[in-house]
């Protein structure tokens, strides 16, 4: 499978110097991925390439006229007749993990970026587009919540990152969060790597990663995992496996504040 981006945007070279670069960049160049980009200004008559103008009834900021942004779009499905047109917006459904991967499962999307104090609704009503928010909290522009997208659903296409099953592990995946990393050296600055993954074994370090994995979900975001779904033996497990961890390794695995107690559900 291949993605197609389209974005619309004032500012091309802000995404093109993001995605020059990196994973995003690496999978353009094997071809797993098509960026285009697309300047509602192209789209304009006038000598300045007007594409805003102030908004009636008043008001601070400028808002993106309809007609350059409808001929931008009217570009986005010539190029692909298949794409879906998102508007980036504070207003839209917050992305999460499980939009990701919703629209990983159709990567041929147009990306619609307002600029200033937002585009005409009419734009929005006429074309049907999707909006959707990166958080809640308010951009000078929707490019960095294009980036966004373009980045996550990237990494759920096939072949786009190095190995096969890197995405299936990271954090969210299966509802829980990553268990900590490490990497060389073995000691620094007095810490020490947690003896089981210094071990060789693989099943034992997937098998401890695992509950390390559950209980970082439990001490940082309780909202995502709930201790009710494992069954009173998973429960009874996971009080052992954390009263087995040293005193070192609950503080570098951020377990500190857990009480044993707490496990029990
Ligand atoms: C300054 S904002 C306009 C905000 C608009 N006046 C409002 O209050 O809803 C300019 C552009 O940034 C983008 N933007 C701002 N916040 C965003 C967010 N949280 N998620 C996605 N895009 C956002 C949108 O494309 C928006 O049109």
């Amino acid at each position: 499978m291949k993605a197609h981006f389209q974005v619309i945007t004032l500012f091309p070279l802000m995404i093109e110097t993001l995605f020059g670069e990196g994973v995003v960049g690496q999978a353009r160049k094997k071809g797993l991925i098509d960026l285009s980009l697309i300047n509602p200004r192209e789209f304009t008559e006038d000598v300045h390439k007007t594409v805003d103008d102030r908004p009636f009834g008043g008001g601070d900021g400028m808002i993106g006229m309809a007609e350059p942004l409808w001929q931008a779009w009217q570009k986005a499905r010539a190029q692909d007749s298949e794409t879906e047109l998102i508007y980036l917006s504070p207003q839209g459904e917050t992305l999460t993990d499980t939009l990701v991967k919703e629209l990983a499962l159709r990567p041929r999307l147009t990306l619609l970026c307002g600029r200033y104090g937002g585009v005409d609704q009419r734009l929005i009503e006429k074309t049907g587009a999707r909006e959707i928010s990166i958080g809640d909290y308010v951009l000078s522009g929707g490019e960095i919540g294009a980036a966004v997208l373009i980045d996550t659903i990237s990494r759920q296409i096939p072949g786009v990152l190095g190995h096969a099953d890197s995405a299936v592990r990271e954090s969210f995946a299966g509802g829980l969060l990553e268990a900590p990393q490490f990497t060389r050296p073995r000691e620094w600055q007095g810490l020490s790597v947690p003896e089981m993954l210094m071990s060789g074994n693989h099943a034992k370090i997937e098998e401890w990663r695992r509950w390390v994995s559950i209980l970082v979900t439990l001490a940082k975001r309780p909202d995502l995992s709930k201790l009710e779904e494992l069954s009173r033996k998973e429960r009874q497990k996971l009080r052992q496996f954390f009263e087995g961890l040293s005193g070192q390794d609950k503080v570098l695995l951020g377990l500190e504040d857990l009480a044993s107690e707490e496990l029990d559900g």
